[in-house]
């Protein structure tokens, strides 16, 4: 059942390009993308106001990574949070708003319960749901299924994966029909869309240099992951990964931020993880990397294919290939998702089943 891998977790981790490549297929025909299966129409898209994403855990990271996307393309405000805190707050939402809620598992106490309450408010609801027929994806008025297939593992790698593709296919048909990009943007943001499932499944190639140096990084107390942007947005993910299965303590920062605090936590040997595959902010975190080395940290880099400068810094770094910066999420992540996992197998932990985790959480 574990298809010749040793967990479930690698098997899901390498089954990602097929979950992309379907979900991607299931709304992309003749190089247009069309949400009618999803049941939004163009008169719906012209109308949306605001965009409310609501998610816990790795779907609200792929809500933090969307906000950026959606922003950018559609110039439609995106307030991102999360369920548990979303459902107790009392939101102020725009009547035109649309609440968009990302879930697995279509059974998360939380975000159900935010469901509800964005309808009980009367707002339009869409979910972005994995399993068929669950809690979540009966009761929006909408839903984009996913395609990712079961997943097992505790930790989630596909369905994550096939979450985000779902939100820059949004996000890019929001855009034309709204006119906010012309029709060559939309082709050519189609066109790397379809080539990001061998563009993962390359990155998989290198999957034994990553467990070289995450095998070494089995003691490791403390890991910090740091990006600005979309590379925060991997970070909190990155971050996510690593701590649930490998039981290290690790957190997610905003680059700008490690100034502000994070930074005396810094001691000899610390691990930092950067994320920089945004080019116009790669100087600005690459200065915040020599900054954590100074101070005595061992520094990994998460980068792009031609910033070799990167090695005059970084103790080790993985190489992601060039994609549109809006998509790069899904590349980026895939290294990171083998870092927590190899630590984890360095470990000797159940990565499949980590302790006190379920894999779905049906009470709050
Ligand atoms: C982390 C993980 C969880 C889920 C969260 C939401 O690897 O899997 O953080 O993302 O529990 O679950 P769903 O997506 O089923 O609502």
């Amino acid at each position: 059942e574990k298809a010749g891998y040793e967990h479930f977790m690698m098997k899901e981790i390498h089954e990602q390009p097929k979950a992309v490549r379907d979900t991607l297929h299931s709304v992309i025909k003749d190089d247009a993308i069309d949400l009618s299966g999803v049941g939004l129409t163009e008169e719906e898209i012209k109308s949306v106001s605001q965009i409310y994403i609501v998610a816990c855990g790795s779907a609200y990271h792929v809500g933090v990574a969307a906000q950026y996307i959606f922003e950018e393309l559609t110039r439609i405000p995106v307030r991102v949070e999360l369920a548990s805190e979303f459902r107790y707050r009392n939101p102020i939402l725009d009547p035109n708003g649309l609440v968009m809620i990302i879930s697995q598992s279509g059974e998360t106490a939380d975000s159900l319960a935010a469901l509800r309450e964005a309808k009980k408010k009367g707002i339009q609801t869409l979910a972005i749901v994995n399993v068929v027929g669950s809690s979540i994806a009966r009761e929006a008025d909408k839903v984009f299924y996913t395609l990712a297939g079961p997943e097992i593992s505790v930790a989630t790698t596909k369905a994550y994966s096939t979450q985000l593709i779902a939100t820059y296919c949004m996000a890019v048909q929001m855009a034309y029909v709204r006119e906010m990009i012309n029709i060559e943007r939309y082709q050519n943001l189609i066109s790397e869309m379809l080539k990001l499932p061998d563009k993962i499944e390359k990155i998989l190639y290198d999957k034994e240099r990553i467990q070289w140096f995450a095998a070494k990084q089995a003691n490791a107390h403390d890991i910090f992951f740091i990006g600005r942007g979309l590379d925060y947005a991997i970070s909190l993910e990155g971050s996510l990964k690593m701590k649930e299965i490998s039981y290290i303590h690790s957190e997610a920062y905003a680059a700008g931020e490690l100034k502000h605090g994070t930074i005396s936590l810094l001691e000899e040997g610390t691990l930092v993880i950067g994320v920089l595959t945004q080019n116009d902010l790669y100087e600005k975190t690459l200065s915040n990397m020599v900054e954590c080395k100074s101070r005595g940290a061992y520094l990994c880099g998460v980068t792009s294919y031609g910033n070799y400068n990167m090695e005059d810094t970084a103790d080790f770094v993985t190489y992601i290939p060039k994609t549109d910066p809006l998509f790069v999420t899904s590349l980026a992540v895939i290294p990171l998702q083998l870092m927590g996992y190899y630590v984890s197998v360095a470990k000797g932990l159940d990565v499949d089943k980590p302790r006190n985790l379920a894999k779905s959480v049906t009470v709050e």
